[in-house]
Order: structure tokens, then sequence, then C-alpha cells
């Protein structure tokens, strides 16, 4: 009895936040673009000041994976602005990529008197222990972007549409190669994340579900010959890492000349390191390549013909999301969420809200992106 009404309650909620959409609304922030610093020992801010004078202790822990790629900074700066707004304090963090780093920041937020934990984790594998002391101090944990894996003190999960994003960069090479009707052969290559993030194989599964019946087929021909999960992953996402690997695939595959038709890449780190590789290695015609984030150097390379496209997911919406998951969690209710079937993170379902992925290429990205306010033309210049 008590499920259902909790399950009534829960399609009510997601009807409602269905309604409202993942859109922003008129709490967006600046988003100014600006490249990563790498000194992370700055990172560190916690509004110690405010947290004495109020002594009201609504203190909202925000832990980030990273400085060093810009969308984690946005993040963080969306969802302190925003928390700060609907009259929360925040102690945010960012880990620089570094796993023992982000378990500590999170022990410091609960002995400093945090009420709810926003995390977007590095390695969504490696905080249960530390969310085990989060869920016996009965703060609840929002895993931001990035489930949080084996861990029963996950309350919610706030993302984007994980597998969409995939699944649209995959239409976007069947969509440009004319798949459904040329027969090629094309040539494909694969790049995707981090194995530690459960996203990664949600943007492969996604991509894979249009692309594998072409292999299979044969209209799409990787020809290094890399196809498999384990084989295409990029540890931490590393630009380098991409472009190391694209150098030895274009040296043992394409250095003859052969046409590289299209690559996929979950996103726009890894699509950076194949671009640099492509500029310096391969002399064919340029390939179709895929990305995620609109990071100002992606979209600079988009403009510029070098990236076919990316996906915009719009960080202010995400935190406008989470704000008010946060929010729902503070006044003792439940969060809105439009998901309970997809992600299960080992102990069961995370409720979650799925904000929507769009693509930008050439020809939008002006209304995506400038229009929007999320970048000003001078940025992409
Ligand atoms: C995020 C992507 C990002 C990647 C690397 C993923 O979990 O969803 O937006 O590009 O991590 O940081």
């Amino acid at each position: 009895m008590k499920k259902k009404i909790l399950g009534a309650l829960l399609s009510t909620m997601m009807a409602a936040s269905l309604l409202v959409g993942c859109s922003g609304g008129g709490n967006s922030s600046n988003n100014d673009g600006s490249q990563a610093s790498n000194n992370e020992t700055d990172e560190s801010k916690t509004d110690e000041s405010k947290k004495d004078e109020s002594g009201s202790g609504n203190i909202v822990g925000v832990a980030m994976p990273t400085k060093d790629l810009q969308r984690w900074n946005q993040d963080g700066e969306n969802m302190e602005k925003q928390l700060k707004d609907a009259g929360y304090e925040v102690n945010i963090q960012y880990a620089s990529n570094d796993i023992s780093t982000q378990v500590s920041q999170i022990e410091n937020m609960i002995s400093g008197g945090a009420k709810v934990l926003v995390i977007a984790s590095i390695d969504g594998d490696s905080l249960g222990t530390v969310l085990a002391q989060a869920k016996e101090a009965n703060i609840p944990v929002i895993a931001y972007d990035r489930l949080i894996m084996n861990s029963d003190a996950v309350s919610y999960y706030a993302t984007f549409d994980n597998y969409m994003v995939g699944k649209k960069q995959g239409e976007y090479i069947e969509e440009k190669l004319d798949l459904k009707n040329a027969k090629g052969p094309f040539n494909i290559e694969i790049f995707t994340g981090d194995p530690g993030d459960n996203n990664a194989r949600f943007f492969y599964g996604g991509a894979m579900d249009i692309l594998k019946p072409y292999i299979d087929k044969g209209t799409l021909v990787v020809k290094s010959k890399q196809v498999d999960f384990d084989n295409v992953a990029t540890a931490n996402w590393a630009t380098e890492t991409a472009q190391s690997r694209m150098d030895a695939i274009i040296s043992s595959n394409y250095a003859d000349g052969t046409k590289l038709d299209a690559v996929l890449c979950s996103n726009d780190s890894t699509a950076l390191g194949v671009t640099n590789s492509l500029e310096a290695n391969y002399t064919g015609e340029w390939p179709i390549i895929t990305g995620q984030d609109c990071d100002v150097a992606n979209v600079k390379n988009m403009i510029e013909g070098k990236q076919s496209m990316s996906i915009f997911k719009d960080t202010r919406d995400l935190a406008t999301q989470t704000v008010k998951m946060v929010d729902a969690i503070m006044k003792g209710s439940e969060a809105p969420v439009n998901d309970t079937t997809t992600y299960d993170n080992g102990t069961g379902v995370i409720p979650s809200y799925l904000c929507e992925p769009v693509f930008a290429d050439k020809d939008n990205y002006k209304k995506l992106l400038i229009d929007s306010g999320y970048y000003t033309e001078d940025q992409l210049k």
C-alpha cells in the first residue's frame, strides 16, 4: 500500500516535472568559458563567513571531479550561483580527477555539517565507504551527471539523457553518410570515455545501437578492428590518450591515403585529441567527427569545419533541476523525477531526472549557444 502511494506520488511528480521540462527559466548564470586553471589547490571555496553569520546550517556540499575540463567549471559555477540564489550555503570542491582527494573532500563536507551532498563522481565505484558515512549521518546524496554505483546512500540522480546523447551522435553519422541508402563501405573509428564513468557505457551503447547494424552489414568498416567498449574506452577522458590512440590507428591503417569517413567521439575532450592527431598525421578528406559538451575549443573547431557536431547539454538547466531536488529534500518532500526505470546503480533503480540533450553544429550553434546567452560571440572568435 505504502509503495502504491509512493508510486502515485512519483508519477504525479513525474508528470508535473515533465510539464515543466528541463528548461532553466530565468535562473541562469553566465558561462565565461574561461580555460580551466590547473591550480586545483585554489579550488576549494567554503563560504565560512556566511556559515558563521547565519548559523542556519543549510549547507549544501557540491563535489565536482576536476577543473581541467571546461564543462565542470561551468557546472560548478552554475550550481554555486543557483544554490546561493535559492538561499543555501555552498561548500564546493573540485578534486583534480583524483579519487582519494574527492573522498576526503566529501568526508570534510560531512563533518562540516552539509545537509545534502551533490556529487559528480570521478569514479562511480569508489565512493561506497564515504557515502556509508553520509547515510549514517542522514545526509541525502544526489548523484550529479554521473551515477554513483553500488551505494544505497544515493537518493536521486540528476543528469542528461546519456543514452540519447550517444543515439544522437550515431544518428548524425547515419544521416551524414546516408547509411540507410548508401552502400559504402565507409571507414569509421570509435572513441568513447572512461570505463569508471557509468555514462560512458550509455553514450557508447546509444551510438552503437545505431551504428553496429551497419558494421555488421559491412556498410561501416572499422579498419583498426577496435570496436568493443574496452578497446575504445579513453581513461580519464584524456585528450592526449585519445590523440595517441588515433596516431597509432592512422599509422597502421590510413597512412597510405585510405579515406577515413567518420570518427565517433563520445565527447569533446576525446574529439579534440582525434582532431589534433588528424591534423598532424592524416592527409585525406576530412572525416565527420562527433563530440559532446560544446566546449569553446570544440565549437571553434566546428566553426572552422574541423569538428562536425557536438551535443549541447545546457549545464544551467541541469543545475536548475538539481537545485529543485535539493530544495525538495530540504523541505522534506519527494524530489521531482522523470525516470524511474533506467538507472540501476547495483542497489536498485535510482529515481532520476533526465534533461534533454540536443545536437549543435555549424548551422544552429548561434541560436543554441549565443542567443541563449551560454557564450558570447567574442568567446568563440
Ligand atoms: C559527462 C560528459 C563529459 C565527460 C568527461 C561525462 O560523465 O557526462 O559531459 O564530457 O564526463 O568529463
